[in-house]
């Protein structure tokens, strides 16, 4: 018996060892494409505020986050998307069941005393459609997101009418900062 053991030990430890190696890879892979990712938009959100005031600051949640993703999603050969329990834009934001795992997960960890900013998931998963390598990295909220993401005191009336007009189902407010926001989420084919 101890003998069988030992045996199952000795075959399983390799592949064992490889699966955690391989995700380790993955995640610093990952790292290197969601953490200058995530720099540019608060980059361009700081710069679209100072130069145009928070209302101009939309093109960069509405066209320069979805657009930046796609472009890193086609040369990279994955998905990257952001994504929240709270979405703005349901058909872009909305979470499939993993993410919607993991984004809870994050809340718990928060509300145990984890910082947002650090916090991130690797993991490999095998779905239906084949095996992914799977990863997310929590967006906390900045204090330059407030004025569309804070609470009714942070958004000023324009922005809650153009809100209003735009997104009649919009979630995504009532956020202080250090709060999570959302994820980046990064899916790649296995
Ligand atoms: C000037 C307004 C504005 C500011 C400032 C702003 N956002 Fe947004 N945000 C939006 C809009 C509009 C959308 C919906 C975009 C779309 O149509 O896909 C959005 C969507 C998002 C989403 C995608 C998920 C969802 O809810 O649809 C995330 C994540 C997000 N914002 C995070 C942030 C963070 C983090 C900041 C601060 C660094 C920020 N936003 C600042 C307007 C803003």
């Amino acid at each position: 018996m101890k003998k069988t053991l030992a045996l199952i030990s000795l075959l399983a430890l390799p592949g064992l060892a490889g699966a955690t190696e391989q995700i380790e890879t993955y995640r610093q892979e990952s790292r290197a494409i969601v953490g200058p990712f995530m720099q540019q938009l608060m980059a361009e959100n700081k710069k679209a505020i100072t130069e145009g005031g928070p209302e101009s600051a939309v093109k960069v949640c509405k066209e320069i986050a979805p657009k930046l993703a796609g472009d890193l999603s086609r040369q990279q050969g994955l998905k990257l998307t952001r994504v929240s329990l709270k979405v703005r834009n349901p058909m872009l934001g909305t979470p499939d069941a993993w993410e919607q795992k993991t984004l809870k997960s994050f809340e718990q960890r928060m509300a145990k005393g984890e910082k947002a900013d650090t916090m991130e998931v690797a993991e490999i998963v095998s779905e239906p459609g084949g095996k992914y390598f799977r990863y997310m990295k929590a967006i906390a909220l900045q204090p330059g997101c407030v004025s569309c993401h804070g609470g009714p005191e942070s958004i000023s009336d324009a922005t809650r009418a153009r809100l209003a007009e735009d997104y009649p189902h919009d979630q995504a407010t009532g956020y202080v900062p250090g709060q999570i926001r959302g994820a980046v989420s990064l899916k790649r084919p296995l």
